[in-house]
């Protein structure tokens, strides 16, 4: 069986995206067929006898580092068809991306994975991590606090999409982690115009925290009568009298007995605002699984919280040109990393160092893990300073 892997073309589109959606073991109806923000000459078919039988596409994200932004490869929409499973087709796309992200000099590449066991091979390490949250209406109590003069109204669609991005971009863009999200995007999280709901659901509500004539929040939510809930999609706030005041708002719709909320931040406020915490139901998942296409690249891109010298030994299977020696010298102000033939303080796989480059884990972690050798405790130390956050990364996107 001969398949030949070919840039996607905007006739295709309709059926790489049945073959994306049935992959995932879904179907689409053709009404909703619509071009979704692909970008074509970054997405690839699967063709067999010209029908379309994997897929697989990249958006061009900047994520934000210490002390930057990285371009980065946001890899999405991996499929196979059933009927052509464990014949490495995936591997097949998988590298053909990862030639070509290098190629293009993207330094880095980041993906949400569907199966924990599935891209560690290829390279991805866990960097960031989420949680689910729900909580019963009646254990939503804050404890005391100013929320603000300001006041929280509903703004039709359209006034959201011209008064939440400066929000949330201003909110986000100091988190680690994050990536800038694009005009195309916020039609997607702003929910469809169309939608006018269901009998399960709502459409998306979006309300706004404003204190005087200046937005400083807004939250976008559904209202699930079947189930008794607020389902809240993103609530984003500039200080803390917003984000308490959205809650609120959040906590008092009336005829709802739970408030869920998805895609958190770790060490989010809400949990030291509420009264009786143990409330609110906490499911830890992994977010953004990362990987460093152009490893040296990418360490010299990103500031450290102490200054410090390490020579990490890296292993990399999928991009080869990766793999060797490096001396990484970085500090508060810039970094370098070259090649040296000095002797190794840390020995790890592309893997270790995904995870660990945005600070979400550390290499002592990794070390007890038995996925990091370390020389001595002390170098181990000294990486944990170099490459310390003081807020844990969060992708507040999901691709
Ligand atoms: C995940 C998926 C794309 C894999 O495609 P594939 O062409 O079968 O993958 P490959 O044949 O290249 O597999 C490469 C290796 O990964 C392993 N692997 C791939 N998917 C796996 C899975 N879901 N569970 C366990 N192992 C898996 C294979 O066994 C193989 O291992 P080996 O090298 O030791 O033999 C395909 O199963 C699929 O479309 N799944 C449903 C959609 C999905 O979850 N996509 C991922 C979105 S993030």
């Amino acid at each position: 069986m001969s398949i030949e892997l070919r840039q996607l073309t905007a006739d295709d589109y309709p059926a790489w995206i049945r073959a994306k959606v049935s992959g995932f073991g879904f179907s689409i109806p053709e009404s909703q067929i619509r071009r979704t923000p692909v970008e074509l000459d970054r997405s690839l078919a699967a063709y067999d006898s010209g029908r379309i039988v994997g897929t697989i596409n990249v958006h061009s994200f900047r994520m934000r580092i210490p002390g930057g932004w990285l371009p980065m490869g946001a890899l999405a929409g991996v499929t196979v068809q059933p009927t052509h499973r464990r014949r490495g087709l995936m591997t097949r796309m998988m590298n053909r991306q990862l030639r070509d992200m290098h190629e293009r000099g993207e330094p880095a590449t980041g993906l949400y994975a569907s199966e924990s066991i599935i891209y560690g091979r290829f390279g991805y390490g866990m960097a960031t991590f989420h949680e689910s949250w729900a909580i019963d209406r009646l254990r939503t109590q804050l404890i005391p606090g100013d929320s603000g003069a300001g006041r929280v109204d509903f703004v039709s669609r359209s006034e959201a999409s011209d008064l939440f991005p400066r929000v949330h971009e201003e909110s986000l863009s100091r988190r680690v982690g994050t990536v800038h999200r694009r005009a195309a995007r916020w039609e997607l999280a702003l929910g469809d115009p169309q939608d006018q709901g269901c009998r399960d659901a709502t459409r998306l509500i979006h309300a706004a925290y404003r204190d005087g004539s200046s937005v400083e929040g807004y939250v976008i939510y559904r209202i699930r009568p079947r189930d008794l809930t607020v389902a809240v999609e993103e609530l984003c706030g500039l200080n803390s009298r917003a984000q308490r005041a959205l809650w609120q708002f959040c906590f008092g719709v009336d005829l709802i007995t739970t408030i869920q909320a998805r895609h958190r931040p770790l060490q989010d406020s809400l949990l030291w605002m509420l009264a009786d915490p143990r409330h609110l139901k906490r499911s830890p998942c992994d977010s953004l699984w990362l990987r460093l296409v152009d490893a040296p690249a990418a360490l010299s891109a990103r500031r450290y919280a102490s200054s410090g010298r390490l020579v990490l030994e890296l292993e990399d299977a999928s991009c080869p040109w990766n793999r060797g020696r490096f001396e990484l010298e970085g500090g508060p102000d810039g970094a370098t990393c070259r090649p040296t033939t000095g002797q190794p303080d840390l020995e790890l796989t592309a893997n270790e160092l995904g995870a660990a480059y945005l600070g979400g884990v550390s290499f002592r972690t990794l070390s007890r893990a038995g996925r990091v050798h370390a020389r001595n405790s002390k170098k181990l130390s000294e990486a944990d300073a170099m490459f310390r956050v003081d807020v844990p990364p969060w992708c507040s996107e999901h691709f």
